[in-house]
This record gives structure tokens, sequence and C-alpha cells, in this order.
């Protein structure tokens, strides 16, 4: 049987369901101590529910402290304080404001546990002043201490003290779910995670503790930090004499990059950049590595310029009262001021139109260049 899910709680219950609901994890947290079928994730449920209602519970005890009083001490305030701080209005006013309205689980096992807590604020506190513990652990039987797990709270690998040789989760770690078994941090691993992993070393260990550290980005496996301490080299690293060294990818002799890119390479890899728009093939950054020019562009002191085609020799724009126009890799050729296109040719302005299209601004007509 499952508690209600965590988004049951937000979305509107139809009316016939709630009571349904109430009664079901009624059943499930009277169960929840025989069977721990429901979770086996470290964050048992119904414990969260109740540590974050102690939680409330002590919050609640901090803001109701010296509460309706200025913060003189008259032997009468003194008395009335004393009453106010065990009295059940300070209870009612720690127990209302427990959970979120809309909190189902939590107002549901403070409305069936009401009396557990007032038990505990009338008769237990002084003999028990940890709520936790008493309510959570020892009565409603919702969690364990922390350092174990499941239904009995047995002891997490390696003790309650430092579960997991403190490298890792216990898993149900102070709730009443959970396998107890260990899940690693990072680079441990083993029943106790005083292993490392493949791609760590240890760099401590006794009976108790152990240290795994990373290896070196040019090894796999590893006996310590440097590359001349690998076991096995990384991808893209290989055995050189007595280390792993980069492989140079962008040395060999199939190109690593496509047509148009040039080649980085960097620590166990490489990558590929696009070569600059007046090249046509290149081997680094910018126009000064080109492998040659594309159109439009030529070779200039050892770079691809922009080659002017419009102060070359043979003029590029060759009809009447065109005007050239310089660009990036080619030209343009349009009407020179005070004409305009017009069937193929420039023609007046002034002469032809006495319509609206009275523009002065000429019409560039881009050249297609190869
Ligand atoms: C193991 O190492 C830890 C950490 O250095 C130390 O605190 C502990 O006393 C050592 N235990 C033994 C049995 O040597
Ligand atoms: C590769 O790594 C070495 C040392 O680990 C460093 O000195 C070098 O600068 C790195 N080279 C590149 C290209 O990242
Ligand atoms: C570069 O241009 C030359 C001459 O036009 C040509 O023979 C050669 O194949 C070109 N190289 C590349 C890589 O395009």
């Amino acid at each position: 049987m499952r508690p209600p899910g965590p988004r049951g709680q937000s979305r509107p219950l139809p009316r016939l369901l709630l009571p349904l609901l109430l009664l079901l994890s009624q059943a499930y947290l009277s169960s929840s101590s025989s069977s721990s079928s429901s979770s086996s994730s470290h964050s048992h449920k119904p414990c969260t529910v109740c540590k974050n209602i102690v939680d409330q519970f002590n919050k609640g005890l901090a803001n109701t402290e010296k509460k309706n009083f200025g913060g003189g001490n008259t032997a009468w305030e003194e008395k009335t304080l004393s009453k106010y701080e065990s009295s059940e209005i300070r209870l009612l006013e720690i127990i209302e404001n427990l959970c979120e309205s809309d909190a189902f689980d939590c107002n549901n096992m403070v409305e069936n546990n009401e009396e557990h807590l007032e038990n505990w604020w009338f008769k237990q506190k002084k003999k028990h002043p940890d709520l936790f513990r008493w309510f959570c652990v020892d009565t409603l039987e919702v969690c364990c201490l922390s350092g174990t797990y499941g239904p009995d709270c047995l002891e997490c690998p390696g003790g309650s003290k430092q579960p997991c040789r403190g490298n890792g989760y216990c898993n149900g770690d102070g709730s009443r779910g959970g396998d107890g078994k260990c899940m690693c941090h990072l680079g441990y691993m083993g029943p106790l995670c005083m292993d490392c992993v493949e791609g760590y070393f240890s760099t401590w260990r006794n009976d108790t503790h152990s240290v795994c550290t990373v290896c070196n980005p040019a090894c796999k496996t590893c006996s310590g930090p440097t590359h001349k301490d690998c076991g096995e080299c990384e991808v893209g690293w290989v055995q050189e004499e007595d280390a792993c060294v980069d492989v140079d990818e962008c040395a060999a002799e199939t190109p690593a990059c496509d047509q148009g890119f040039y080649c980085l390479n960097n620590n166990g890899s490489f990558f590929c950049k696009e070569c600059d728009p007046s090249c046509s093939g290149c081997v680094g950054e910018g126009p000064g590595h080109c492998i040659n020019c594309t159109a439009g562009y030529a070779q200039e002191d050892g770079a691809c310029r922009d080659v002017d085609e419009c102060s070359l020799p043979e003029k590029v724009c060759s009809q009447e009262h065109q005007k050239c126009f310089n660009t990036p890799g080619s030209y343009v050729c349009a009407c020179a001021e005070g004409f305009q296109e017009r069937d193929g040719g420039c023609v007046p302005t002034e002469d032809t139109r006495e319509d609206e299209e009275a523009e002065e601004t000429p019409k560039p007509s881009p050249h297609e260049d190869l």
C-alpha cells in the first residue's frame, strides 16, 4: 500500500475520494512499522512528514517563547509566564501552525496523533526532551535514529556513527525503510565504500577510513596522481615511454576536420573551427592561414585580401551611367546618382518619372560572382 503521492496534495481531490484516502493512509501509518515494502529510497515519506512536524513544533516553541510579554520580568509576569510556558493554550497555538493548510499528509498525521503530542507536552517532555526521538522514532515508529534503517532500525553498514565509512549513504538511513545498502559517493565502491572505482586511486586506507583520489586526466586507471602513474591510458592519450601523452589528432595523415574547418588539438581530444570566409581551406584562424583564397579574394602579403573589382584595369560595371561598389568578396553595379534602373539600363531620373516611383537613391543590382 502506498500513501498518497506528493502531487496528490496540490490537486483538488474529489469529495468521495478524500475519506478513502484518509482511511488508506491511516492504515498505511499503522502498518508501516511492520512493512517496509513501500519505499526503498532513503527519504521514507512518513518519516519526512514526521520530521517536518517536529521541526515546525520546535519553531513553534521558539516563536511562542515569552509571547505576550514585553520582556519585563516582574514577579507577576514570571509567574504568569511559567504558567503559559507549559499551558494548553501554548500547545494548541503550536499545533495549529504545524502544517500548511494544503499539506494533506502533515495534517493527517497531526490529526491522528494529537493526543500523543498532548501526552508528550504534559507528561513526557521532562523525561524525553527529544521530541523527534519520542514522537517519530519511539511512538509513531515512522523514523529511526540516524545511522540506522529499516523496520527494526538496524545499524547501517560500518556502524551508526559513520555509516559506509563516511564515503556514502546508507539506504534508508534514519527512516523505517531502505535496505541499508551503501550508496557510495563518487570515486568509491564496495559494501562499505572503502574501495576506489576505476579512474581513482587510493591515497589513504586503514581499517576504518579510506580516501580515493581522481587519476590524472591522461589515465584510465592509475596508481598515483601523475600521467606516469597510469595503468591504462585514457582515450585520446597514448603510452609513450613511461607516460601517457596526448595524441595530436590534428597531426594525423587523414584530416580530423571537414573541409572548410581547421583542427585544434587539446588534452585528450581536439576540435574543429570554421575557416575564415576568405579561405578555401585553411590550417588555422584568420585570413593569414588560408590554403587557397575563395573567389573575390587574392593572396597578398601572406593573407587572402579582398579584391577591389572596381579598381581593376578592366571595368566591371560596363553600362553607361553605372557605378561600381566594392563589397567583401564581390562588387555591386548600380546606377549613378540622378539615374535609375529601367529595362536593364540606367536612365535619368528627372526625365522619366512623373509618377510616384520618385526615388533618388540608386537601386543596386548585386553582381552574381562565381
Ligand atoms: C584510520 O585513519 C583515520 C583518519 O586518519 C584515523 O582517524 C583513525 O584513527 C585510523 N584508525 C586506525 C585504526 O588506525
Ligand atoms: C595539457 O595538460 C598539461 C598538464 O596537464 C598542461 O600543461 C597543458 O597546458 C595542457 N594543454 C592543453 C592544450 O590544454
Ligand atoms: C589551390 O589552388 C590551386 C591553384 O588554383 C589548385 O591547384 C589547388 O588544387 C588548390 N588547392 C586546394 C586545396 O583547393
